[in-house]
């Protein structure tokens, strides 16, 4: 119980408070982030960090799974994620930010939990089907297979409580907290049960109507520059019943006024009304959005371009290090209870 405590006080100033919640949550370096991982996932992070103990981590051996043919972009993608976490106002201060390999334990850990987990249960979890049927058996590795088993290290070895996730994540801390409890039951209470909280935020409409993604192309991303903000939002599609300038428009089906109501806050009954009734043109409308999306983005945008490689790779040593003071002693705790 003592060394608990201790570890809960390296990253709170204040000493132990109770009342902070233990966060933990990651992403795979698989390259820039866009205004919907911003206004969804990143804002409640930067939040996180005033509020609880936070720890956010750069999955590069989640990226392995499926990059394990291509991995020359992942360091360089690290990078990349650090920036866009900083520029979004998570601070490396008053959280730890850090990269997966560089915290040895986690993988430790892994051996040791992979010994109770039926290989039926991570069969049965539903993104390795799906992953599977979209990238082909190529990725039925045993790595692959083990990707929920190592998001639960993830979590475990820092002994979080609360996990902000997206839907897609939900199986995956599910599975998670059963071995959780399969472990504390068979070598009595270690590890702490972790729980999904999703983001408040819908999902962002993309530049051609479908959810924003990365791998749909129809992203606007937290690091372009103004004119090609601009360039997208001039090429979304909007509603296609609204074909002239004066045609009455439906805002409620088109990806421009959602990304109005994103960030064009007193404006947005205004721009309804007058899309509805056919007063407001889309080529006005979207010169508006873009211009409005990029004076909220310039914020986030100056402080990405004043911050430099150097200074990532600092605060990822110095977060390594915050989580790895932790990590040794759960894995300690864990080795104890294994008798081994
Ligand atoms: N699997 C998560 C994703 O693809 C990323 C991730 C890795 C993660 N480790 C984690 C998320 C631990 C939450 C907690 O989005």
């Amino acid at each position: 119980m003592q060394e608990t405590q201790r570890s809960a006080d390296v990253l709170s100033e204040e000493g132990s408070n109770s009342a902070k919640r233990r966060i933990m949550s990651g992403m795979r370096p698989t390259g820039r982030l866009h205004i919907g991982h911003l206004f969804g996932a990143l804002g409640q992070w930067a939040q996180f960090c005033k509020t609880d103990e936070a720890f956010f981590e750069v999955a590069d051996l989640h990226a392995l799974t499926t990059a394990f043919e291509h991995p020359e972009q992942i360091r360089h993608n690290v990078v990349e994620l650090v920036l866009d976490w900083l520029a979004a106002g998570v601070d490396p201060a008053r959280s730890a930010i850090y990269v997966q390999s560089h915290v040895p334990e986690i993988s430790r850990l892994q051996v040791l939990l992979s010994m109770i987990v039926p290989v039926a249960w991570l069969q049965r979890v539903p993104t390795f089907k799906d992953q599977i049927e979209q990238l082909g058996g190529e990725i039925a590795t045993y790595g692959f297979l083990g990707y929920p088993l190592m998001q639960l290290c993830d979590i475990a070895i820092v002994r979080a409580n609360t996990v902000p996730v997206g839907k897609d994540q939900l199986s995956h801390l599910e599975f998670g907290r059963e071995v959780v409890r399969r472990f504390n039951h068979l070598y009595g209470p270690t590890l702490v049960e972790p729980h999904g909280t999703l983001s408040e935020f819908p999902d962002v409409d993309g530049t051609d109507g479908r959810k924003m993604h990365k791998s749909y192309g129809n992203t606007i991303d937290i690091a372009d520059d103004d004119r090609t903000t601009e360039k997208k939002v001039r090429s979304m599609v909007t509603d296609p019943q609204k074909i002239r300038r004066n045609d009455p428009g439906r805002p409620e089906i088109c990806p421009v006024f959602s990304l109005h109501e994103l960030v064009n806050g007193p404006r947005v009954p205004w721009i309804e009304e007058h899309c509805r009734s056919g007063a407001l043109g889309c080529v006005d409308c979207k010169s508006e959005l873009a211009e409005r999306l990029n004076a909220s983005l310039r914020p986030v945008r100056e402080r990405r371009a004043s911050l430099d490689a150097a200074q990532v790779d600092e605060i990822l040593a110095d977060g390594a290090q915050k989580v790895r003071a932790i990590a040794v002693e759960t894995l300690a705790d864990v080795q104890t209870a294994m008798k081994i």
